[in-house]
């Protein structure tokens, strides 16, 4: 493959104006670890200065008129530009892991008499940790799904068939991901919905790898319950805000274990008792993050204006040159793909596995000015981040991975033991 086939296709490339629009220090860098860190909106550093200067120092408190109903606010442009749901169903806030929490455990006390909580063994830390907390305080049971294998022609992939091997009536819940995390393998959310439901189970998504990469539908899915967060492909910063999701039909019949006084009916009575909202506040605890917030909103609105049709569109060409360029550059080196190759399997990245992953994904940044990441045992993930990532810099990161695996120069470098990888 030619450098100008990619070039070409970044010329044809609806959504080549956005990389313009985003903070680039070092123009020789390729960036391919959007999936982990979004790159900086330009229009960013001018709303946060705007917000802190403007709002925050002119206002002092007297800003809180216009900051009380943002978690609202910004989770509707959420929901509206990114996940397919009409607003009232999500709130911008918190943590991924607290938001996941709060659902989960809010779920299996709405069916008591069900004992089982349902995982896959390849799902992120976080999420695996916050379920076992709960099963073990709850008296529930964990059950696995085992799908951790890399080198399965599945790549991680929840079917319809394995799923159904695990699903009984005693399972209250069941939370997945959308996209795997490190195969980059993409569940049928949709069908997997239905599935939970009709055995009257609940069904929590972790998004945090389909938002901004997937067009998710959630209302004409009807998607109950999801959470995730928006410093990966929604560009909002490190650490920025995550979102819950609730639908309007759950929220009646759902109760969040933190009882917080955003969540209650007429906030300012500081009434004696908790009397939750009935609408999707209800599922707020604590005052919301504006500072951060303000990132999420540029983030967002960039993605409503980008619409979600084209990112999806993009993100799969990314990753089908990704793929091309590793049949053709790195499969011969002893590479190998462990994200599925069917596009209607994956979206945004993918994961190639090598014996001296950890040491190359560590080189790649090194020597060749390349960012992947790495996730164990041996896999080095690379994102094609829809907005700020140009087919060029694939072409060139893999061309660049293909010299250093060549020549054997990663192995001059050591593996420290760094705290990030
Ligand atoms: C799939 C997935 N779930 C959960 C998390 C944890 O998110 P947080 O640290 O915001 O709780 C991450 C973080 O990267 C993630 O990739």
């Amino acid at each position: 493959m030619e450098r100008s086939y990619a070039l070409e296709l970044d010329r044809l490339d609806p959504l080549n104006q956005y990389k313009k629009l985003f903070y680039i220090d070092d123009s020789s860098v390729c960036y391919l670890d959007g999936n982990s860190l979004g790159r900086l909106p330009i229009e960013t550093i001018q709303a946060v200065e705007d917000l802190l200067k403007n709002e925050w120092g002119k206002k002092i408190v007297g800003g809180w008129t216009d900051w009380i109903d943002k978690a609202q606010s910004i989770g509707d442009l959420v929901g509206r530009s990114s996940l397919g749901a009409a607003p009232g169903q999500t709130l911008a806030l918190d943590t991924n892991t607290i938001n996941l929490y709060q659902l989960a455990w809010a779920a299996v006390k709405s069916n008591p008499s069900r004992k089982k909580i349902l995982i896959d063994r390849a799902n992120f830390p976080s999420d695996r940790y916050a379920m076992e907390g709960i099963a073990n305080d709850l008296g529930m049971e964990l059950v696995y799904i085992e799908n951790e294998d890399l080198r399965e022609s599945e790549n991680e992939i929840i079917s319809n068939e394995l799923l159904s091997k695990y699903l009984d009536k005693d399972v209250a819940l069941v939370t997945l991901q959308i996209i795997q995390y490190r195969s980059g393998g993409l569940n049928d959310y949709a069908s997997i919905e239905k599935m939970v439901r009709d055995n009257g189970s609940l069904m929590l998504w972790d998004c945090s790898h389909a938002i901004g990469s997937v067009n998710l539908q959630f209302d004409k899915h009807k998607i109950g319950l999801a959470v995730g967060c928006t410093y990966k492909y929604g560009n909002s910063g490190p650490g920025a805000p995550g979102w819950l999701y609730v639908s309007t039909e759950l929220q009646q019949k759902l109760n969040v274990p933190i009882r917080g006084w955003f969540g209650v009916k007429n906030q300012f009575a500081m009434g004696p008792v908790f009397e939750r909202s009935a609408s999707i506040r209800g599922f707020q605890i604590s005052t919301p993050p504006i500072i951060g917030l303000k990132a999420v909103e540029v983030g967002f609105k960039m993605i409503e204006a980008a619409t979600m049709e084209l990112i999806n569109e993009k993100c799969l060409k990314g990753t089908d040159l990704m793929i091309a360029l590793y049949d053709e550059l790195l499969k011969p080196l002893g590479f190998k793909l462990a994200t599925p190759r069917d596009s209607t399997k994956r979206c945004g990245h993918i994961i190639i596995t090598h014996q001296d992953g950890a040491q190359i994904a560590v080189a790649l940044r090194q020597l060749k000015n390349v960012f992947p990441d790495y996730r164990e045992p041996n896999g080095i993930r690379f994102s094609f981040s829809p907005l700020p990532t140009s087919f060029v810099e694939v072409y060139d990161g893999f061309k660049r991975l293909k010299e250093l695996a060549e020549s054997g120069d990663y192995k001059t470098v050591t593996v420290q033991s760094s705290k990030v990888t």
